[in-house]
């Protein structure tokens, strides 16, 4: 069972506003010093459209513009995929759309490209953006669905298999940086940690109902920490003392509990280990592993024979699942050819846009029948 799953996905018809009509009137937000450091105060690298050269410096300086994101692998996917004229195209992972951006203008007026994600907050966003850059309904359909329901959604739309499959795995920056939606503790916000609020527990619920063991493995098979046992005794007796539902508290708790015990020896290895934890509760709440496995096992079947899928991990524990899903899937004369080692970001990238670090590129062909 899959509890984020969504398997009847219907797709996103509603009309979208006229920005021309109804412009945005922003009230200048005032911060201390020189640079806004909040995400509220950002409000210039959320309006690139008005702001385009304050944009343009953050991107140069290797920093990526609040409420954006910038798209990893770019020329590498579409180098995999090869997209062609006339072909059809899912995106299971839209997110802001810039790698739909670049399938879509090699798809031509006849292909067709259909963008899954299940955040309901971004997604109308990327749609709105979408259709202003001109891509109609014949072109580009949304979908807000858990991958997990792949092929019941395109089902759903009268399409059986597609020429390629693109996942970009994980949270895009626009979530991670915005405190509403929990993901980092650099602004206070609710722990919360779904990419859609709508469905499963908030990470502080998902704690208060967590037994030590639950968490341990949690910690372990989402972030490889290696005091998993300790810490999560530590921290669930922590909480029973202390019961949190904000991230800035839950990350004060655990630098309290690293400090206090000698785990950390300063504060940037107390950091570097807090966002383990948050990706720990993150694969958690948003079942992560479990909706993974339910796309491998979905993708040949909604695969034309020579279709392409490429998947982008950022997490040992995703790569692996992606590695023996293509390996059983040729073992079984699923899939043709499939890579048989990760390609990764390039020097440049990883310098320009130092979130790609951590990023894998696999890909498959499914067989012809
Ligand atoms: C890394 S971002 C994708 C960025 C995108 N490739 C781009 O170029 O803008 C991942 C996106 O996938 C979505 N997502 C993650 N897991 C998902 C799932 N199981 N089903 C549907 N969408 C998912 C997230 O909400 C997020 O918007």
């Amino acid at each position: 069972m899959l509890p984020d799953a969504e398997p009847s996905p219907s797709p996103d018809h509603s009309p979208a506003p006229n920005p021309a009509e109804h412009p945005v009137h922003r009230r200048r937000v005032r911060y201390a010093g020189t640079h806004p450091r909040r995400f509220a105060e950002k409000y210039k690298e959320q309006a690139p459209e008005q702001y385009a050269d304050a944009v343009a410096k953050i991107i140069a300086s290797g920093k990526t513009p609040a409420g954006s994101h910038r798209s990893i692998m770019v020329p590498e996917i579409l180098e995999t995929l090869e997209p062609k004229p006339g072909q059809t195209v899912v995106d299971c992972t839209l997110g802001y759309g810039g790698h739909a951006r670049e399938i879509l203008a090699r798809l031509g007026d006849d292909g067709r490209l259909i963008g899954f994600d299940c955040d309901p907050v971004e997604l109308p966003k990327t749609v709105e953006r979408l259709r202003q850059a001109g891509w109609d309904e014949s072109r580009f359909i949304p979908v807000r669905s858990n991958f997990a329901g792949l092929a019941a959604g395109l089902g759903g739309l009268g399409i059986g298999a597609v020429d390629g499959i693109l996942a970009d795995l994980g949270v895009s920056s626009m979530q991670l940086d915005d405190p509403s939606r929990g993901f980092t503790y650099k602004d206070d916000g609710p722990l919360d940690l779904r990419m859609n609020p709508s469905k499963g527990l908030p990470a502080s619920a998902w704690l208060a109902k967590a037994t030590p063991e639950r968490l341990a493995a949690a910690l372990r098979d989402n972030a490889d920490e290696p005091m998993a046992e300790a810490l999560s005794t530590a921290v669930l007796a922590a909480l029973q003392q202390q019961p949190t539902q904000r991230t800035r508290d839950f990350a004060r708790l655990l630098h309290e509990i690293y400090r206090s015990r000698g785990w950390t020896r300063d504060k940037a290895e107390g950091d570097a280990r807090i966002r383990r934890f948050f990706q720990a509760l993150r694969i958690e709440v948003n079942d992560e592993f479990g909706v993974l496995e339910a796309l491998l096992r979905q993708l040949p079947g909604c695969l034309k024979p020579g279709g392409r899928v490429a998947i982008l991990t950022f997490h040992s524990g995703e790569d692996r699942r992606v590695k023996r899903a293509f390996a059983e899937g040729q073992h079984q004369g699923l899939y043709e050819v499939v890579s048989d080692s990760v390609r990764r970001p390039g020097a440049e990238e990883l310098r320009s846009n130092p979130r790609s670090a951590p990023a894998k590129l696999r890909w498959a062909i499914r067989s012809g029948l």
